[in-house]
């Protein structure tokens, strides 16, 4: 693929994983309940009445996980530590036993020359913080900063790399408005203050990270972006984008670049915002780099029966579309991140997901031979290359994901690994879409080689 030259020798290679999804150990050394263990456990909001109990085991199995990393050849491993694990009610005690698995985890990354990023908040809200009221409530994020301290200070001698939240928009939109995402809340007003408290929790505990990690955080945040398109010419299709545009695209990003929150969607939601005296420039807190994490463009139709915003997303005909139904659109991810350049003026980016479910076969040999994986990675690796040369600081791209792993409301059957686990075995076994990111990985760095 020629257009990974662009791709120079200090671009970081990773994969990512998040704990909810691999951990498992959901009741040991301490650990107490998130929102997602209890949300999963409600009959009827997993495919297949699945939790993450157990998931990948990764708790026990992370030296054979480290080994998998090894054999891709990344640069760096981008996983979340779970809050009810290091604070198991959410604020109060640490638990030594949760701190002392991301020590482990840390040091043998560390060992293997692998760059650890951090995030700090993949949507795992210890379920006592829940029961006080969540992310509604302004003291959610007071404890969250308190909880980056507390990690910061623990790992901050040998992390550098940190993000505060990964997917704002899933925690609020999905979380707290469509209700299909712990804690399965339906409230407009719910979740635009959800919002606005995870990004206050952002810009604290931003400043909580500076004040307690050892060597120099670089700290950025991770938001899922997606290019929104009229689904027609319409005057309504297109007013009906723009709405689209606010509510996953500037919503997420104005607040962040000092931008405050976007007028036509506060108007749009009516939903008082709590802010009080400097919370934006809280908010606003000078970042290191952007996290954008992409899987398809958003096809918009005006929905003026639907709840607010209003919108509604189309099917592109004939397109190709993954295991989740999701278009495979690599150019979406080169507009966003070209945009997020030329718009924002990000001043360093990194993919931080990108991946794509498929219904894998493993044969009878064992192999899995992820074509249509293998395609959609070299395409989105294609993509950034184009955006590089277009001027976007790309720094780094991190795949979706190391593992096939617990993908929320559709359990385990969706599959995103770049290895296969047998989840009633947790056997794991590199699929051919691994292979060839250990190659392409391989490749970029002999060619960048002096
Ligand atoms: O699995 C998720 C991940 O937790 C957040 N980003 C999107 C992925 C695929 O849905």
């Amino acid at each position: 693929m020629d257009s990974q030259s662009a791709f120079g020798p200090d671009f970081t290679w990773g994969v990512a994983t998040a704990a909810y999804q691999i951990e498992g150990a959901a009741q040991e050394d301490g650990r107490l309940p998130s929102i997602w263990d209890t949300f999963s456990h409600v009959p009827g909001t997993i495919d297949n009445g699945d939790t993450g109990d157990v998931a990948c085991d990764h708790y026990h199995r992370w030296p054979e996980d480290l080994g998998l990393l090894g054999k891709l050849g990344v640069d760096a491993y981008r996983f979340s530590v779970a809050w009810p694990r290091v604070i198991p009610t959410g604020s109060g005690p640490v638990n030594p036993k949760g701190i002392a698995f991301y020590d482990r985890l840390v040091d043998g990354l560390m060992e293997a020359g692998i760059r650890p990023f951090v995030t700090l908040y993949h949507w795992d809200l210890p379920q006592g913080l829940q029961d006080l009221g969540g992310w509604p409530e302004r003291d959610t994020a007071y404890r969250f900063a308190e909880y980056a301290a507390v990690v910061a200070g623990a790992l901050g001698d040998r992390v550098t790399d940190w993000t505060t939240l990964n997917e704002p928009l899933c925690s609020s939109w999905l979380g707290h408005l469509e209700g299909s995402m712990a804690p399965g809340v339906t409230d407009l007003t719910a979740a635009v203050r959800t919002s606005y408290h995870l990004h206050l929790g952002h810009g604290l505990a931003t400043q909580a990270i500076r004040a307690s990690a050892q060597r120099t955080p670089s700290i950025g945040i991770v938001n899922n972006l997606s290019p929104c398109e009229p689904a027609t010419d319409s005057d309504e299709d297109r007013a009906a984008a723009e709405r689209a545009d606010g509510h996953i695209n500037r919503w997420w990003l104005d607040p962040i670049a000092g931008r405050g929150y976007p007028e036509d969607m506060v108007k749009l939601y009516g939903v008082d915002l709590p802010i009080q005296e400097g919370d934006l420039e809280t908010i606003a807190a000078p970042l290191d780099y952007h996290g954008v994490n992409y899987y398809f463009r958003q096809i918009i139709a005006d929905d003026p029966g639907g709840p607010a915003p209003h919108i509604r997303q189309v099917e592109v005909p004939g397109a190709t579309t993954t295991a989740m139904g999701w278009e495979v659109y690599p150019e979406g991810l080169e507009q966003l991140l070209v945009r997020l350049t030329r718009e924002y003026g990000a001043k360093q980016i990194f993919v931080t997901e990108s991946g794509s479910a498929w219904n894998d076969v493993i044969d009878p040999a064992g192999v899995i031979d992820d074509r249509e994986r293998v395609t959609h990675l070299e395409d989105h690796l294609a993509a950034c290359a184009r955006a590089m040369d277009q001027g976007v600081p790309l720094a780094g791209y991190f795949a979706w994901s190391l593992l096939d792993n617990f993908e929320w409301a559709y359990g385990y059957d969706k599959r995103f690994g770049l290895v296969h686990v047998d989840f009633d075995t947790q056997v794991r076994t590199v699929k051919a879409s691994g292979h060839r990111y250990a190659e392409l990985i391989r490749e970029s760095k002999a060619r960048s080689q002096p």
